[in-house]
C-alpha cells in the first residue's frame, strides 16, 4: 500500500503554490497525497515568518502532532521558518525529521527519503540560485485559479520585514518558462493566472533587460484560454507608467490593483525604508485611477511599527478615508529576528496601543467597503464563479469574484464553477455583495 503524505499550508500565495510543487514531487516519489493528518506517514509543514504568531502556528501544530496516538509520522518542516531556524528546528522540537529551505524545496524528495531510511535527521537551507522549476509536476489545489510564479526572493529589505532572510535575494524566472507554464495551466482549463512574486511588478526577464513586468503582462494576454490576469505582491515604487499603460489596455488584467501602503507618514515610511513618500503614493493613485477609472484598489498596512505617533497614525488614517480602498489587510507591528527594525528600533508602540489603532483603522476601513458595496446594489456584475460556499437553508451558495476582486455570493449550481456569469447584485455586506445570476457573461 502507498504510504500517505499530508501537507499544511501556512503563509502567502508563494507558500500556497510552494506546497502545490511539494505536492507533485513528494507525489512522484510513491506516496498518496491525503488531507486527514491522522492516517499521514508523512507530514509535511510549509511555514510562514512574516509575524510572531504566523512562526508560532508551527509550534502549536508541532506540539499536537506529538500528542499523536499510533507510530509517529515522519515530519518535514519547510518555508520560510525552516529557512529562518535551520538546524535549530531540530533542537526546538522532537519531532522534526527533515527542514527544507525555501531555495532546497526540489531536494525534500531526497531528504526525506533519507531521513525514512536511516532515521537520521536531513536538514537543506542552503541558499541555491536555480529557480526553475520543471514543467507539469505541481498538483494545482484550485481548479479555476492557476499560480505561476515569476520572481523568488526580494531585495528591498524594508526595516520590518524578514521576506529578504526567509526567501533569499531577488532571483527572476525566464520568461520562456513563465509563459510555457501559463499555456500548460490555460490547457488544463484554469482559467485566471495569477501572477506571482514578493515584489512581482519588480519582473525582468533574465534573458533581455528590456522585457519587463509591462512586457510580461502583454505576453501572458497573448495565451489562449486564459480569460483573467491578477498578480500579487506589487510595490508601488516599482508601478512605472508602462504598467499602468499595459493594465488599461490589457482586458484580461483584472481591475484591481494591490498597492501596500504600510503606513500613511513619510515620516514612518522614511523609517521602514520603503522609499516612497505620502505625497508620492497619493500621485500615484491619482495616475492609476486617471488611467483606469474603474479600478479598485486594496492595501496593507502596518499599525505600530517602532517610533509611530498618534500623528502618524492619523496620517494613515487621513490618507485611508482619501483613497476610499476596497480592500485591506491591517495588522499590528511585529519584530521579525534579522530585520533592520529589529537590530536598530526598539519596539516602543505598547501592545494596547497597537490594538487600540488596529480596531480603529479596521472600523474606519469597514465603513468605507460599506459605502462602496452599498453603490453596487442594483447593478449586473461579471463574475467568475471560482468556489461552493455554505449552504443557507435549502439552497446551495455559489461564490465568485469580480474584475474588481469584490466577492459575490448567489444561489448556483456546480456545473457553474468555472464559468463566467452575470450578477445582478441585490443586497451589499462590508465583505461582500449578494445577487441572483441573470446570464452568462
Ligand atoms: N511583498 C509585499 C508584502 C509582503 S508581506 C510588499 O512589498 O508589500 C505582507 C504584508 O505583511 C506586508 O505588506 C505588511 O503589511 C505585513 N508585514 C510584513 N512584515 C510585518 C511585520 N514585521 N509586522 C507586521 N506586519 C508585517
Ligand atoms: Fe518585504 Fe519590502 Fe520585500 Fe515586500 S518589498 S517582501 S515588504 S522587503
Ligand atoms: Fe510568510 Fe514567507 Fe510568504 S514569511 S508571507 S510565507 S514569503
Amino acid at each position: 500500500m502507498a504510504k500517505k503524505a499530508c501537507i499544511e499550508t501556512f503563509g502567502c500565495q508563494m507558500n500556497v503554490h510552494d506546497s502545490e510543487r511539494m505536492a507533485g514531487l513528494i507525489e512522484q516519489a510513491g506516496y498518496e497525497l491525503t488531507n486527514d493528518i491522522g492516517e499521514a506517514d508523512l507530514v509535511l509543514i510549509n511555514t510562514c515568518s512574516v509575524r510572531e504568531k504566523a512562526e508560532d502556528k508551527l509550534f502549536g501544530r508541532l506540539g499536537e502532532l506529538g500528542r499523536g496516538g499510533r507510530g509517529r509520522p515522519l515530519v518535514a518542516v519547510t518555508g520560510c521558518v525552516a529557512q529562518q531556524e535551520g538546524g535549530r528546528l531540530l533542537e526546538r522540537s522532537s519531532h522534526v525529521d527533515v527542514v527544507v529551505g525555501t531555495q532546497a524545496l526540489r531536494r525534500l524528495p531526497l531528504l526525506v527519503d533519507r531521513a525514512d531510511a536511516t532515521g537520521e535527521s536531513q536538514v537543506d537551507v542552503n541558499p541555491y540560485d536555480d529557480v526553475s522549476f520543471p514543467l507539469g509536476i505541481a498538483v494545482r489545489s484550485d481548479p479555476v485559479k492557476a499560480y505561476v510564479t515569476i520572481i523568488e526572493g526580494c531585495n528591498d529589505f524594508c526595516a520590518f520585514c524578514v521576506v529578504p532572510y526567509t526567501r533569499g535575494h531577488e532571483r527572476m524566472r525566464p520568461a520562456g518558462e513563465i509563459l510555457a507554464e501559463v499555456g500548460q495551466a490555460a490547457a488544463a482549463g484554469h482559467r485566471e493566472v495569477h501572477l506571482l512574486g514578493q515584489i512581482v511588478n519588480h519582473y525582468q526577464d533574465p534573458g533581455d533587460p528590456q522585457h519587463d513586468f509591462a512586457w510580461l503582462l502583454r505576453r501572458v494576454h497573448e495565451v489562449p484560454g486564459v480569460d483573467r490576469i491578477r498578480f500579487a505582491s506589487p510595490h508601488p515604487r516599482h508601478v512605472t507608467p508602462e504598467m499602468i499603460a499595459a493594465m488599461r489596455d490589457l482586458p484580461k488584467v483584472c481591475r484591481h490593483l494591490h498597492l501596500p501602503l504600510q503606513s500613511g507618514s513619510t515620516r514612518v515610511l522614511k523609517n521602514m525604508r520603503r522609499r516612497y513618500s505620502r505625497e508620492t503614493y497619493l500621485e500615484l493613485v491619482r495616475q492609476v485611477r486617471e488611467a483606469i477609472p474603474n479600478i479598485a484598489l486594496s492595501t496593507d498596512i502596518i499599525v505600530g511599527f517602532p517610533g509611530e505617533t498618534d500623528g502618524d497614525f492619523e496620517a494613515t488614517m487621513s490618507l485611508v478615508e482619501s483613497v476610499g480602498f476596497h480592500s485591506m489587510f491591517s495588522f499590528k507591528y511585529s519584530q521579525r529576528p534579522n530585520t533592520l527594525a529589529a537590530k536598530r528600533m526598539p519596539d516602543t508602540v505598547p501592545e494596547s496601543e497597537k490594538t487600540a489603532r488596529l480596531m480603529a483603522l479596521q472600523a474606519r476601513q469597514k465603513t468605507i467597503q460599506e459605502r462602496l458595496h452599498a453603490g453596487c446594489v442594483g447593478e449586473s456584475v461579471e463574475v467568475l464563479v471560482d468556489s461552493r460556499s455554505r449552504r443557507q437553508r435549502d439552497v446551495e451558495m455559489f461564490s465568485g469574484r469580480t474584475t474588481q476582486n469584490t466577492v459575490v455570493n448567489f444561489p448556483g449550481r456546480p456545473e457553474w464553477l468555472g464559468s463566467m456569469l452575470k450578477v445582478r447584485v441585490e443586497r451589499a455586506g462590508p465583505y461582500s455583495l449578494r445577487g441572483q445570476v441573470s446570464g452568462s457573461a
